[in-house]
């Protein structure tokens, strides 16, 4: 391949998955998140190819000095191929007990935090003429889902900024794509916050039930290749997106019996 990939969230779960795809794919790749020790265990179980991971942290929730950060970055290595948005946190609280500094929090992380790091980066994109973008939303980033109400509203916003950014940027040669995960066993549901701002700090039944981290980068892979608007990735779960589009009365039926999606 020998692009260069910058990836958020690439200290566990999907994000980390990303990482081993596009090294063993011969990229160079920044490997992002707010945990430097947990990028540095990512890079070294990249192993012989781990000369090709560099840890660069920051928190999504704090990207005043995201600017500054890329430039060093592209001064570095000459230019960025694929900007991997993963990072993000999940969320266990109904509405009611949730306080707004909550809703900010998640807001901040998932979407502003997301956006202001794809500003940062796309000049350089538009000035190289190419690259390819993605953000990663969820299928709760296309219906609302119970105990998930900030979590599915900035997933939700994500699509209107990417598919603003395709539009302006087709004729930049940027391509952009909105990842769509259903269910991937990683720690999304243990990190999510409850009704405090504290960890769920559990496996959801659902959760575990879903496909792996590398099924789910193999996937996205697939997507990068085919140029998707849109990567699905998950199982039998997917199927409600087709509900909720086709026939919305069943969703509203049955989506607030099912136990985790
Ligand atoms: N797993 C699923 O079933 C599922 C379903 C739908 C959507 N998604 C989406 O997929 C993406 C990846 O999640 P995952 O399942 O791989 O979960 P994960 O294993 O919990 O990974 C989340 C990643 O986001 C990073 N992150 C969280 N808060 C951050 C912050 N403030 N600053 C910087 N990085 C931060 C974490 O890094 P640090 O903690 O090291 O900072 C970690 O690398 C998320 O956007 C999630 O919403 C997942």
């Amino acid at each position: 391949m020998g692009k260069v990939a910058w990836i958020t969230g690439a200290s566990s779960g999907i994000g980390e998955a990303l990482v081993h795809e596009f090294v063993a794919r011969g990229a160079t790749v920044i490997a992002s998140s707010n945990d430097l020790d947990e990028l540095e265990r990512v890079k070294a179980e990249c192993g012989s190819k781990s000369m090709m991971v560099h840890c660069v942290m920051f928190d999504l929730a704090d990207t005043s000095e995201i600017n500054k950060t890329v430039e060093q970055i592209v001064s570095k290595f000459g230019r960025i191929d694929f900007l991997l948005n993963i990072g993000g946190i999940s969320q266990r609280a109904r509405i009611d007990e949730t306080p707004l500094w909550l809703d900010r929090k998640i807001f901040e992380i998932n979407y502003f935090g997301t956006i202001a790091f794809t500003k940062a980066v796309l000049p350089f994109l538009v000035r190289q003429q190419s690259g390819h973008i993605l953000a990663t939303s969820s299928i709760t980033g296309r219906f609302g889902f119970p105990l998930r109400s900030a979590y599915s509203a900035s997933k939700q916003a994500l699509h209107g900024f990417f598919e603003t950014l395709y539009l302006e940027n087709k004729k930049n040669n940027i391509k952009v794509s909105v990842i769509i995960p259903g269910r991937v066993r990683t720690a999304i549901s243990f990190h999510a916050l409850d009704s405090k701002g504290k960890e769920h700090g559990k496996l959801d039944d659902g959760q575990a039930k879903g496909i792996l981290p590398k099924q789910a980068a193999e996937i996205i892979i697939r997507g990068i290749r085919r140029n998707r608007r849109e990567i699905l990735v998950g199982k039998n779960e997917l199927i409600m997106l087709y509900i909720r589009r086709i026939c919305p009365w069943l969703f509203f039926r049955i989506a607030d019996k099912i136990k985790s999606m």
